[in-house]
């Protein structure tokens, strides 16, 4: 009798189970993100507050508080004290400010960002509170999922193989040729540009060798350089606690799922694996209403407006002042006003039209109806915004996938390009006008925008998608393509290859050395006749 009570309860048990151990009440998210660059959280702050907001919990290891947004109980942070990458970079680079990152080679940029990217892996890794999670003697059970930046930091993956969870990576940059390697497809570098390379699909010859050679010194340099680097930090930081400790390679084959900061049209069309998924644009909200001074500014610009901003690492207030006297004297010969964020409190000279604020709103700005051109420097989250809110760009990139996010605007024909360093009067101004008079920028921008938008779901929401998914089906290794288990030589088909060159080449080495035989044989005999006759 008693026995028949507990089996007629048997289903209510196992709710209550499920509701005490927390199931289906939200997913456990370990979240390390490591790199100290600011425009980076704008991609993975938005993540973590949807993810806190749909009712997941989540532990967030950041130098970059979200503390004062009070997330609720949900949220946990773990606060990295601020590794000063900037020092570090105009140290070694002998810089002093962002603007002079215009002259690096493109090389010198690529292991700029391996330089950070270890350094601030190490950085991280040390710190107590991260040591106590990795040093935390009972691990199984306490986490569901890690969500790591795909920046140089891949030492962080070493939490997912700690814990036994599954793993997704965030690049908040749009793509990189090596993704090739990560995720398992040959990258056609025909058309698929390396983003330190300022080109579109569409090379010249002298591009698509350029592009080889680069993305090949890439491959290289992680190959011989990079790899070590960073599996001698994790050595470091695991070697005591686990008796083998996997390589970074090996920790990559076992990435769920990728997030891409990327969608149509700002990345071209390229050949991508099934667990690689475009969400650009995803940290663009809806549309609020602008602060009071800012707004009626806008509204009360008759002939429209200028928003002017070089975004969070270049300050426009570091720019020298013959550099500024030409903005500032092209600018107070327009009839249009300009918003211009500017970091320091003093900008003198400013004309009647110009208006200066050391921090903008910026996609509301560049949602207000007035504003016709943004002048920008091309980095990938204001291109974003541009395209989103349909404002023709004046682009004058600095470095990394500036250039590239701007000549992917100038051949679509909503963005005109000026070199900073050449930048004068005359070409500011005539490139200005051009963008206000000519109704092709604006045409061209409203059809980019247009694409941007139309997805079969919105940026979130694919990107919570694709998170639950990895979750519900245990890491889904059935996305992942065969080819990162290949070694390279199979990965490349060399030995395919190796094979068909010898089917081909034999029977004409074998058809060569009969003839040289023959030849030989017959010009023995012809000296043996000769010999006769003499
Ligand atoms: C990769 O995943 C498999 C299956 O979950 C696991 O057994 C293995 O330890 C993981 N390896 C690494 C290096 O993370
Ligand atoms: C914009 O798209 C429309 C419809 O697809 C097309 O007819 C028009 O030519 C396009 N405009 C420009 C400037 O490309």
């Amino acid at each position: 009798m008693a026995l028949s009570i507990l089996k007629a309860q048997i289903p209510f048990i196992k709710l209550l189970l499920l509701f005490l151990l927390g199931i289906g009440d939200g997913a456990r998210i370990l979240a390390p993100f490591f790199l100290p660059v600011k425009s980076h959280f704008m991609m993975t702050d938005a993540i973590i507050r949807e993810l806190v907001k749909r009712g997941h919990e989540v532990t967030f290891i950041t130098p970059l508080s979200l503390a004062k947004e009070n997330l609720g109980p949900k949220y946990r942070e773990i606060l990295l004290p601020k590794y000063d990458t900037w020092a570090d970079i105009s140290a070694i680079m002998k810089i002093q400010s962002a603007l002079d990152m215009i002259d690096m080679t493109k090389l010198t940029h690529m292991r700029l960002a391996q330089h950070i990217g270890i350094k601030s892996t190490d950085f991280a890794l040390a710190h107590p509170e991260v040591q106590e999670l990795i040093h935390a003697k009972d691990k199984e059970g306490k986490f569901d999922l890690l969500l790591v930046e795909q920046f140089y930091n891949e030492g962080a993956l070493m939490l997912g193989y700690l814990y036994e969870i599954p793993v997704i990576t965030i690049a908040t940059f749009a793509y990189a040729n090596y993704f090739s390697q990560v995720f398992g497809f040959v990258n056609p570098l025909a058309y698929v540009p390396n983003v330190f390379m300022a080109s579109t699909d569409r090379m010249s010859l002298w591009e698509r060798l350029e592009n080889v050679l680069l993305s090949t010194a890439e491959d290289v340099v992680r190959e011989v350089s990079y790899y070590p680097q960073q599996d001698a930090v994790i050595r470091k930081h695991f070697g005591l606690i686990l008796p083998q400790v996997p390589t970074v390679k090996q920790l990559e084959q076992n990435i769920s799922v990728i997030l891409l900061n990327s969608y149509l049209p700002l990345t071209s069309p390229r050949p991508m694996t099934q667990n690689m998924i475009s969400v650009g644009g995803l940290h663009i909200l809806p549309t609020k209403s602008l602060p009071e001074h800012i707004g009626s500014y806008l509204d009360n610009a008759e002939h429209g407006a200028i928003y002017f901003s070089l975004g969070s690492q270049v300050r426009s207030a570091d720019m020298p002042p013959e550099k500024l006297r030409i903005f500032l004297e092209v600018f107070a010969s327009l009839k249009q006003r300009v918003l211009w964020k500017f970091e320091d409190d003093q900008l003198p000279n400013l004309p009647e039209n110009v208006r200066a604020e050391k921090w903008l709103p910026q996609a509301d700005i560049l949602a207000h109806p007035n504003v016709k051109v943004f002048i920008a420097h091309g980095g990938l989250f204001g291109m974003q915004e541009a395209v989103y809110h349909a404002v023709p760009v004046l682009g004058l990139p600095f470095y990394f996938d500036q250039g590239i996010n701007i000549k992917a605007g100038q051949a679509a024909g909503y963005a005109i390009e000026l070199d900073y360093r050449t930048i004068s009067k005359d070409l500011l101004s005539s490139a200005l006008h051009e963008l206000l008079t000519n109704p092709k920028y604006q045409a061209n921008m409203d059809n980019a925008s247009r694409i941007f938008r139309d997805r079969p779901l919105g940026a979130m929401d694919t990107a919570m998608y694709w998170i639950n998914y990895v979750m519900e089906h245990r890491g889904a290794p059935h996305l992942v393509a065969a080819g990162v288990h290949l070694p390279w030589y199979q990965f490349y088909l060399l030995d395919v290859t190796a094979i068909i060159m010898a089917i081909i080449l034999l029977p004409l080495l074998a058809f060569y050395a009969v003839s040289r035989k023959m030849k030989s044989m017959r010009g023995i005999r012809a000296l043996e006749k000769e010999a006769k006759y003499e």
